[in-house]
């Protein structure tokens, strides 16, 4: 017999049943598709983070916490370290938090479209989840959420804020209502939250003990290769959340270079103010192109439509080696992509590239389905 035999016998069938999250990574010049940053952490730093490795004790299981790495996250948001739970990435707090929140088939609310793992985890789980479609204008549909994460059945509501992949924003007093409102927990994701304009919402973790935080050091950082993530929420709830993550899930490595990039605050800032012009860049340039439109972001991405439908647009820029992001399929979402923002040079040949396609397609249109 064959293993897909005890496969159907034993596993569950929601895993069965679930996807894979896995985007494609064909080879490019200009790699624009995950939102990542896009310089690399400098030799001397990764030099540094290494010699720091060097002395620790290899053979020993590490301190399960990161001790040094949590200390630091919690004096700089002003909380406790009890406040902070670390997780090899913040894809595994968020795992953890909607495996702990869908009890009996309750209710994972969260918005569409927004980061594709919230329903890949809640799948896997077997959670009820349930969405909230955003506004046209892709702004977050607020009345709506308030009345579906008031209801009973709701146990966790999860706010990507900045949301991925539309760059939306939605303000501490309306994250305040909806947790107020709700008897369920309140995840916000604030992976990009670093490139907006916005206050995180750890401001409100006293006023509102079912909300929680989840931040990362993938993003503003650059450091999605080393897999360092940390929750923020009240003492109660990280406790009963530790219990679900494997022990020793910091690993050594990430537990020195997260507490050396969190020494590094200005070369962050610098690097997301570049982000940010970047951003504005290429707003207006896409915007001054007839035919073509990108969508007000917060984040260090943005939505475009142009002259093609997207397939046709994502293998365009590809043949011109450069790398976006195809969306999957939702109404909002009908006829746009998503570009990251790259270093000046990779926004450069973005538009380059973009401009040689115009040149091609610019005057003729296409109807949108
Ligand atoms: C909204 C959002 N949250 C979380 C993550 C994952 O972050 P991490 O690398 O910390 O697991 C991503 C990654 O793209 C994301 O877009």
């Amino acid at each position: 017999m064959g293993a897909d035999y005890y496969l159907k016998k034993n596993f569950r069938p929601e895993v069965l049943a679930a996807r894979i999250y896995a985007p494609p990574r064909p080879a490019c010049k200009v790699k624009l598709n995950q939102n990542e940053l896009p310089w690399d952490v400098d030799s001397e730093t990764k030099r540094a983070i290494v010699e720091r490795v060097v002395v620790r004790d290899w053979r020993r299981y590490p301190c399960g916490e990161a001790p040094g790495l949590k200390n630091r996250i919690a004096e700089r948001l002003g909380l406790v370290p009890e406040n902070i739970l670390m997780g090899n990435g913040s894809n595994e707090l968020i795992g953890a938090i909607i495996y702990a929140s869908s009890k009996n088939g309750s209710r994972i609310l969260a918005m569409r479209p927004s980061f594709g793992l919230y329903s890949q985890y809640a799948d896997v789980f077997g959670a009820n989840f349930c969405e909230v479609e955003f506004r046209e204008d892709l702004t977050f549909p607020l009345e709506e959420l308030l009345i579906e994460a008031a209801g009973p059945e709701t146990g966790l509501t999860i706010i990507c804020n900045p949301n991925n992949p539309t760059g939306s924003v939605m303000g501490l007093s309306d994250i305040g209502k909806i947790a107020g409102n709700s008897d369920g927990l309140v995840l916000v994701d604030e992976a990009y939250v670093d490139f907006s304009e916005r206050r995180s919402a750890v401001a409100l973790l006293r006023k509102y003990p079912n909300v929680i935080v989840t931040r990362t050091f993938s993003k503003a950082f650059g450091m999605a290769g080393l897999r360092i993530g940390y929750m923020a929420g009240a003492v109660r709830i990280v406790a009963e959340l530790k219990k679900i993550l494997p022990p020793y899930n910091i690993d050594i490595f990430a537990e020195e270079a997260g507490t050396m990039a969190i020494g590094q605050g200005a070369q962050l800032a610098e690097r997301v103010r570049i982000v940010k012009s970047e951003r504005t860049r290429l707003y207006d340039a896409v915007n001054a192109l007839p035919g073509w439109r990108a969508w007000p972001s917060e984040a260090n991405f943005m939505l475009f439509e142009g002259p093609r439908d997207p397939e046709n647009l994502f293998q365009e820029f590809l043949g011109r080696g450069v790398l976006l992001r195809k969306l999957a399929p939702c109404r909002i979402l009908a006829g746009k992509l998503r570009i990251s923002v790259g270093s000046p040079c990779e926004n450069d040949l973005l538009l380059e590239a973009l401009y040689e396609i115009d040149k091609i397609y610019g005057a003729t249109r296409y109807e949108k389905i």
